[in-house]
């Protein structure tokens, strides 16, 4: 079998591309190098270069590959960013996996499809303080968590129309690295942003400490994107198993960290002492977004093996490669 692993030079998609590999599995990176990076790919692994939304160029990878199942990872996924430019969020990651499917079903080669979707199909759970559950109302908060949902009904719907197997895993907060050359480049989310302020020898901030929360910051699930690659070799090794079968995925650890516990783990294991200065809320921000991670556990077997600490260690070994001197 041949998983073609789309946007398989980022941060995430290469770290999936590395543990299938690993796992035996052949796969092929179709990737537009946007934001990804060649080097990330692995030897031996070939590199497509192009989008998602050139229907053609798919057809040809899929049929020169003898492509039997794809990993789609490649998306927009900077949240600010998609209210500004929703058009080009709906575009790219709702219109380009259209076309990726169209191609596909054309192509008639794939028997499994694994979607990458996220928590922000939630927005701010209803379930207030609880952990939340595939079966929590979606209702994103943002352009990008919408591309995310209607990404998942056009997977589904396509999946049951044409024979596919496909499965949609809704991450959480992503931190960490395998090695440091596959670090996340970009300073997006409250790991890197903490790791520039102290490197800047300043004071890391706290977006809001007037949450109904224990300490007041907001908690989230931070899983490392180790275990997060590991759950779509879990995903696409069920899929191929069970034809027919159709999973939508939390994949978190079940456990919530405030900002000021991530704040405190990221000073001590990196030898800094910056006491955080407190900024206004972010908009939109949600208290508190924690999974429940049972059904992944159920349905793969899958389970995160890492904590918060090696998340943060690997971070910043990344985080110095990219930053010599720090
Ligand atoms: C985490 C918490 C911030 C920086 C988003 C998307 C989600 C996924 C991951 C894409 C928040 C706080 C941050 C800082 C802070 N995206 N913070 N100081 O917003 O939970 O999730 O990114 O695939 O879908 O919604 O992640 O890392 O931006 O923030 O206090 O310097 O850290 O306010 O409470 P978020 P984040």
């Amino acid at each position: 079998m041949t998983w073609l692993i789309t946007g398989g030079a980022g941060y995430i998609g290469a770290h999936v591309v590395h543990a299938m590999t690993e796992a035996g599995e052949r796969t092929v990176v179709y990737d537009d190098l946007s934001t990804g990076l060649p080097d990330r790919v692995p030897d031996g692994v070939p590199l497509v270069v192009g989008s998602v939304l050139d229907g053609e160029r798919v057809a040809r990878a899929l049929a020169d590959h003898e492509v039997t199942g794809v990993v789609h990872l490649a998306a927009k996924k900077q949240v600010g960013e998609s209210v500004e430019l929703p058009l080009h969020y709906y575009r790219e990651n709702v219109e380009g996996l259209r076309v990726l499917l169209e191609a596909v079903t054309a192509a008639g080669t794939a028997s499994s499809f694994v979607f990458s979707s996220s928590a922000a199909v939630y927005g701010t759970p209803s379930t207030g303080a609880e952990l939340v559950t595939e079966d929590t109302p979606c209702l994103p908060m943002s352009p990008y968590g919408e591309t995310k949902l209607a990404g998942e009904w056009l997977v589904r719907a396509t999946g049951r129309a044409a024979g596919l197997s496909t499965a949609s895993l809704r991450y959480f907060n992503v931190a960490g690295a395998a090695r440091p050359e596959l670090a996340d480049t970009g300073v997006y989310n409250l790991v890197p942003m903490v790791f520039e302020k102290l490197t800047a020898n300043e004071p890391p901030r706290v977006f809001g400490d007037d949450y109904p929360t224990p300490d007041g910051t907001c908690v989230r699930d931070y899983i490392h994107v180790v275990d997060l690659a590991e759950a779509h070799v879990a995903a696409a090794r069920a899929l191929r198993a069970t034809p027919g079968r159709d999973l939508t995925l939390n994949i978190g650890r079940g456990e919530g960290v405030s900002v000021r516990g991530m704040i405190d783990r990221i000073n001590a294991l990196t030898g800094h002492d910056l006491a955080p200065t407190v900024a206004p809320r972010r908009p939109g921000d949600p208290a508190n977004v924690v999974a429940s991670a049972d059904r992944a556990a159920t349905e793969l077997g899958w389970k995160a093996r890492h904590g918060v600490d090696a998340m943060i260690t690997s971070a910043w070994a990344g985080w110095q490669r990219l930053h010599p001197g720090t």
